[in-house]
């Protein structure tokens, strides 16, 4: 009676909200624990945006929509594309909407992946991607990027990694966990491998495109490698831009095919996105943009401070990267000692448990994203909380025998 279906047994609940929830249970039974788990930002959705979504419920907009996104917000999503991205999608045939970013990522691996079919996905990656090509009968195939590349692979690494069963290969740039990210030049090296492989598909995750902090401009594949325009699905959403993580509208750029397949996926699953929230993403997509600069401004002093803080803490080895609000700190100087309580500390799971028990900080574990040893620290939070973590983590860390 209680069989679950092969597919649903594929898949594991997500690391980081559980983490997540592991600490506001804590925090609701009075314990002082500071969550670095989450990820999304602690700012609140501008109000602009907020005016918007009002100004559509009173304005009736409170029916069914079109199943893959309204008119206008698609028209508002190309116009997106061209503006930042220097990119020609048409808006009726080539621009999807779903329900946030994962929903359109999980749209279109089903409905493209086959049992047997490889997804190359670069380690370490979002939680979610090997689950989602699990989930559909799909083998993931990671490629480890370590600290001591920056924690990007290399076109060599690529290639290796591309067999003739490869279906996609999914990019995340700016990265979650690590806050990675390719610049043109690099987005090109590997664009140059995928052009070599013409069977491949290629998924960009540009989800963290505007929480960025390198000099030089973000860059997206199919920008910087035309050729690979028509077989190139390009994914963002105004989760972190717009600090809309509740509101669930994510989009997508690519070819009409595959827009139409999930399309048909959606009308036999969710159908349409929130008509308000779909209202309110095109006010945030239409609206004033130089907000973002000092939000982005406000997060690089956070990555200072947290990257400075965790460097000086002995065995941890914390790359400074450039863009969205995580630091991935290699803790591979840490692994096989023991806490004061008499705890192994054989892992990176063991190692957050021991800094959520001892240190009262919720991180997590780089097991989770597929490159170990290490752990991620969403520094989306304030510098006062973001000190007392870093000083709590380092205590915890030093008192490692
Ligand atoms: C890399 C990456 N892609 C996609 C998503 C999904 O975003 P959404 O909340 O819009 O589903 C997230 C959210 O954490 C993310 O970090």
């Amino acid at each position: 009676m209680t069989r679950l279906s092969a597919a649903i047994d594929r898949i594991q609940p997500s690391a980081t909200l559980a983490m997540t929830a592991r600490a506001a249970k804590l925090k609701a039974d009075g314990i002082d624990v500071i969550g670095l788990s989450a990820g999304e930002p602690d700012f609140d959705t501008p109000d602009f945006v907020k005016e918007a979504a009002i100004a559509a419920i009173r304005e009736g907009q409170t029916k069914y929509t079109n199943v893959d996104g309204t008119p206008r917000l698609k028209a508002a999503i190309a116009a997106k594309f061209a503006r930042d991205n220097g990119l020609d999608y048409d808006a009726a045939a080539e621009i999807g909407v779903g329900v946030g970013g994962k929903h359109v990522i999980f749209n279109a691996i089903v409905a493209t992946v086959n049992p047997g079919d490889e997804v190359v996905i670069p380690a370490p990656y979002w939680v979610s991607y090997p689950d989602i090509v699990a989930f559909t009968g799909g083998a993931p195939v990671p490629i480890a990027a370590g600290a001591d590349q920056g924690y990007k692979i290399t076109p060599a690494q690529l290639d290796a990694a591309i067999t003739p069963r490869t279906r996609w290969v999914l990019l995340n740039s700016p990265s979650n966990p690590s806050g990675a990210a390719y610049d043109a030049d690099e987005l090109g090296a590997l664009g140059d491998v995928l052009l070599a492989h013409p069977h491949v598909m290629l998924l960009t995750d540009d989800m963290y495109e505007h929480v960025w902090y390198a000099d030089r401009p973000f860059s997206t594949m199919a920008q910087v490698r035309p050729a690979l325009r028509d077989r190139t699905l390009t994914v963002n959403g105004c989760s972190k831009a717009y600090a809309m993580t509740g509101w669930r509208i994510g989009y997508c750029g690519g070819p009409a095919w595959l827009i139409k397949a999930m399309a048909k996926l959606q009308s036999q699953s969710t159908s349409n996105p929130c008509s308000i929230a779909q209202a309110a993403a095109a006010g945030a997509l239409e609206g004033p943009q130089d907000f973002l600069r000092a939000r982005n401004d406000a997060f690089k002093v956070r990555r200072d401070l947290v990257a400075g803080l965790l460097n000086e803490v002995p065995g941890l080895d914390c790359p400074t990267p450039d863009g969205a609000f995580y630091v991935y700190p290699d803790a591979s100087g840490l692994i096989g000692r023991s806490a004061p309580d008499g705890r192994r500390i054989d892992s990176d799971e063991a190692l957050a448990g021991y800094l959520i028990d001892a240190a009262r900080v919720a991180v997590v574990h780089g097991g989770a994203f597929g490159l170990s040893p290490a752990f991620r620290v969403s520094y989306a939070t304030s510098e006062a909380l973001l000190r007392e973590a870093c000083a709590r983590i380092g205590e915890a860390c030093t008192a490692l025998r």
